[in-house]
Parts: structure tokens; C-alpha cells; sequence
């Protein structure tokens, strides 16, 4: 997978050096390239933005050099999905990151300043956002588009197993997970766990997964595919009747 990130601040995309992605891109599994707007410019001060039409606060990413980045990603990487990163944008999640993660090259728009000249997305093939909130450039989102998306090329991971229970998968978020010591702080481990008995453990883990969920994020819930042990589940979560082998 090829990653091209278009942008006026390339050092930003060292923090994939390090971890899981910095070892997938040592590899060769994933690809990621910066193209600088700013050598697409022609003047003496390489100038990429200039201020708003109609006034106000700001300035605003002229259209040229980020075009003509554009373009010359679309040359080099024909098959290239475009993408521009925007509070705008439709919102970025784990489906859409599975989505991305089947592509061979992903090209991403990074804006700064207030803004960019709004020609400019007639030039990309969608616009998405990582959250109701806005960065001061599209890069941080990037950077998140590019660890959600490479984690779920195989060879990326080091256990693809991993990618089975967790968060979102599914629509419903992950069980808490524990590792030694048995007892911290007077805090123990739940018994199931320590127990061997792996259907068990696979029971308290759906009921874990469905419990979180519905507290901390029940508008997920409506999504998920549920079985009917897992509707009693929830029938004894809301009781508050605790999780049992049977
Ligand atoms: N640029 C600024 N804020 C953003 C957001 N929330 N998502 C994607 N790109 C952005």
C-alpha cells in the first residue's frame, strides 16, 4: 500500500518512523511519500496561500500549487485515491478504514491556514474528517488515516488475530483485557479469566464486549449483529445481573 500525503510540513510524517508502522514501512509493506505544494509554485518566496476573497480572518491555500500536487500524484500513482482531509469531510471510522485498507495507493490532501480555495476539492474523490473537531492542518488526521489503515494490511501486525475483538469490529467496542499481576492493588483479576476454561472465557469476553458498548456507546449498538444470547446479555446487563457460565 502507497501512501503519497500532500503537504507543506513533510517532517510531521517522521512520527511513522517509529512502532508497528515504522517497521511495515522498513519492510516494505506500506509506502508513505510527501509531495510539497511549495515546489509547485513559481514565485521567489514559493507562496501557497494568499488572502480571502470577500475579506475576513486568515489566509486561504491557493488552488494552483495544491492542484498541480494533486495532479502529479494521480502521474505517478495512476490507480491513486484522492482524498482531502477536512472538518467538512464525511466521518473517518473503522468500516471506512477497512474500506481504504483493500486500495494500493491512497493519496492525502493536507489544508492549513483557514482553509483552502473550495476549487480545489473538484480535484479530490472525497473529502472525510476524523472527528467534530478542528486541527490546525490536515496533517494530524492524516497521520491517524495512515495507522488506521496501514494496521489492517496483512503483514502489517505482527498477529493478524489481533485485529479480531477489538474496538468497532463488529460495531461493538472491545472487553478489557489484563495481564499479571493476579491481584494490584487490591484490584484482582476476574476469576473467569484465570480459570482455563476458554468457552467461558469467551462467553464473559461477548458479555464484556456488549456491556461496554452499551454504556459507554449504545449508538453502536443498533448496528451490531446480536444473537439471541446476546439480547439476554443485555437484558441481564440492564438488570445488573453479572455475567454467569450459564
Ligand atoms: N483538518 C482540520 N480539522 C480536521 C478534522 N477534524 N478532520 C480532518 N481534517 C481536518
Amino acid at each position: 500500500m502507497n501512501f503519497t500525503v500532500i503537504t507543506i510540513f513533510p517532517e510531521i510524517l517522521s512520527a511513522l518512523q517509529v512502532g508497528v508502522l515504522g517497521k511495515a514501512i522498513e519492510k516494505g509493506v506500506v509506502s508513505v511519500e510527501a509531495i510539497n505544494p511549495r515546489d509547485f509554485t513559481h514565485d521567489r518566496h514559493r507562496t501557497v496561500d494568499d488572502e480571502p476573497y470577500g475579506g475576513g480572518a486568515g489566509m486561504v491555500m491557493k488552488p494552483e500549487p495544491l492542484v498541480a500536487a494533486i495532479e502529479h500524484a494521480r502521474a505517478l500513482h495512476p490507480d491513486t485515491k484522492v482524498l482531502l482531509l477536512s472538518p467538512r469531510g464525511t466521518i473517518f471510522n473503522q468500516q471506512k478504514a477497512q474500506e481504504l485498507s483493500t486500495l494500493s495507493s491512497i493519496t492525502l490532501v493536507c489544508g492549513r491556514y483557514e482553509g483552502i480555495d473550495e476549487r480545489v476539492t473538484q480535484f479530490v474523490d472525497e473529502m472525510l474528517s476524523i472527528g467534530d473537531y478542528v486541527l490546525s492542518g490536515g496533517e494530524y488526521a492524516a497521520l491517524c488515516v495512515i495507522d488506521a489503515v496501514s494496521r489492517l494490511i496483512p503483514g502489517v501486525l505482527g498477529c493478524m488475530g489481533s485485529l479480531q475483538d477489538e474496538s468497532f469490529n463488529d460495531y461493538l467496542l472491545e472487553y478489557p483485557q489484563y495481564t499479571r499481576p493476579a491481584v494490584f492493588r487490591n484490584l484482582p483479576v476476574p476469576e473467569v479469566l484465570r480459570s482455563g476454561n476458554h468457552s467461558h472465557i469467551e462467553s464473559w469476553r461477548r458479555f464484556e464486549r456488549i456491556k461496554q458498548t452499551l454504556f459507554k456507546r449504545p449508538d453502536l449498538l443498533s448496528k451490531a449483529h446480536l444473537s439471541q444470547r446476546d439480547v439476554k446479555h443485555i437484558n441481564s446487563i440492564i438488570k445488573g445481573i453479572p455475567w454467569t457460565p450459564k
